[in-house]
């Protein structure tokens, strides 16, 4: 194509080149009354040369036209293929992935746009996955960047690639546009979670972030929480990550612990086909985190969260800020203890079980305060409280502590009826509202 574009150049140059001398050549003899009859004769001879080689030019020139109007049919044509060939690929992947959404699997929608980084995510679970008919990995790409297209598709046969179709300018109101990634985010998960759970038929999927280091038992751990998704109403999620999840504040010996939240944690995790049907109806066009944290999204249901994480993000850039990160989400220790979740007894979790054992646990503890658990004077042996009955109690007790101090629609960050539990120095600490607590107040942030 370049070889030709050249010839084409060159050929045109050089047509108007002879066609300007031609012209003033030609013109000559009217304004020149100087000329000899001799020179004369010649002249009209170099005119006839110049004519001939005017007309060998001009039927060169159509023929490198035809010769480049051919070629662009050809390329054409060949893109028409190509595409027509993704067409079948995509089918193709479509039939595959209904093929393989039985009851007992879990797809895992990974989500990319433009990080390159999406590998690192993508060998750790293709590393620790069971099985690959168990486990389908579907990344879903957004924001078309050639390069992270490129790196998934080096994983082909082991991972499904689709691409959200919609490129379209977003709509963003005019005050939030520093947030329009936030808009395309929720975009592309309404649509990636529609293909995997209506088009594809998946009845369960895991959600994973292309910035995420996972836990070699994370497969383990999501297989042995799915039953409980499906038979506890109250439960709508269950979630890899511990948003106070830095090794001073968790007890690294315990990795096979888990706890319910009312808090959706997010960063790697898993809902069920029927949540879905209720959530996608009402999608938001942004921020779609905080709202499912709404009283109406969550409708008191609550997590699954593991005492240890069993995701960490390791990228920093991206639509959410590297201040955050800085701060607090580069602590988060990752769990690197193999557990064995599915040969565990887990309806410890269910409510009916789980509520009264917890409640008696929380308010049976002593009463302590920050100042003391921080000096390092308690007597007490065993599992202790902070009671707190104001936003700003809790704040001043978990800012000692180094705990996440943010409240989202009224519910601190691990909350359960409440209560914030972590580990600190060797015991079990609860930042706990009064026993006769009546529920979360929105207004709380
Ligand atoms: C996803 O499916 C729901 C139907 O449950 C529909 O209302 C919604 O518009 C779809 N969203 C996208 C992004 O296609
Ligand atoms: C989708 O899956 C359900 C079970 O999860 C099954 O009953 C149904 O036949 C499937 N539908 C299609 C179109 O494969
Ligand atoms: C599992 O634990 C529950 C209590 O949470 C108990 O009632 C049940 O008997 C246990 N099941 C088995 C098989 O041990």
């Amino acid at each position: 194509m370049r070889r030709n574009h050249l010839a084409g150049i060159l050929v045109i140059s050089i047509f108007t080149w002879v066609v300007i001398i031609y012209m003033a050549l030609h013109d000559r003899p009217h304004h020149s009354s100087v000329i000899s009859p001799d020179s004369a004769y010649g002249i009209g001879k170099l005119e006839e040369q110049i004519k001939e080689e005017y007309n060998a030019n001009s039927k060169l020139f159509e023929d490198v036209k035809r010769v480049l109007e051919s070629q662009r049919e050809q390329n054409k044509a060949l893109a028409e293929e190509q595409a027509n060939q993704h067409e079948e690929e995509r089918k193709e992947d479509e039939l595959r992935l209904q093929s393989l959404s039985g009851p007992g699997v879990i797809a895992v929608l990974v989500f990319a746009c433009s990080r390159t980084t999406v590998t690192r995510c993508l060998d750790q679970l293709i590393k620790y996955r069971p099985g690959p008919d168990q486990f389908p990995i579907i990344v879903s790409q957004d924001c078309h960047h050639q390069g992270t297209s490129d790196a998934i598709d080096a994983y082909a046969g082991q991972v499904f690639h689709i691409k959200q179709p919609d490129q379209s300018d977003i709509y963003v109101p005019p005050k939030e546009k520093k947030f329009r990634g936030y808009f395309k985010i929720a975009r592309h998960y309404g649509w990636a979670l529609n293909q995997t759970f209506f088009v594809y038929n998946f009845s369960s999927a895991i959600i994973i972030e292309d910035d995420l280091d996972v836990s070699p038992d994370i497969f383990s751990y999501f297989s042995a929480t799915l039953p409980l998704l499906h038979q506890d109403p109250t439960l709508w999620c269950v979630s890899a990550w511990n948003d106070n999840g830095k090794k001073e504040l968790v007890d690294v010996d315990s990795p096979e612990l888990l706890h319910r939240t009312d808090f959706f944690p997010g960063l790697g995790w898993m809902l069920t086909k029927e949540t879905w049907l209720e959530l996608s109806r009402k999608w938001p066009p942004s921020y779609w985190d905080d709202w499912v944290r709404k009283p109406e999204q969550r409708k008191g249901r609550a997590c699954i969260r593991p005492e240890v994480s069993r995701t960490r993000t390791f990228g920093k850039i991206g639509v959410s800020n590297g201040m955050f990160f800085e701060k607090h989400l580069k602590f988060i220790h990752l769990n690197d203890r193999y557990v064995d979740f599915t040969a565990r007894n887990l309806s410890y979790l269910l409510k009916d079980n789980y509520d009264a054992a917890f409640v008696k646990t929380v308010y049976e503890s002593p009463i302590v305060t920050h100042q003391e658990l921080r000096a390092g004077t308690v007597v007490a042996q065993g599992p202790v409280r902070i009671p707190y009955n104001t936003k700003m109690k809790y704040k001043v007790a978990a800012k000692v502590l180094g705990l996440m101090d943010d409240f989202r629609s009224g519910v601190p960050r691990t909350g359960y009826r409440g209560v914030v539990s972590v580990f600190f120095r060797g015991r079990r600490v609860f930042l706990a509202p009064l026993s006769r607590w009546k529920g979360y107040d929105p207004s709380w942030s």
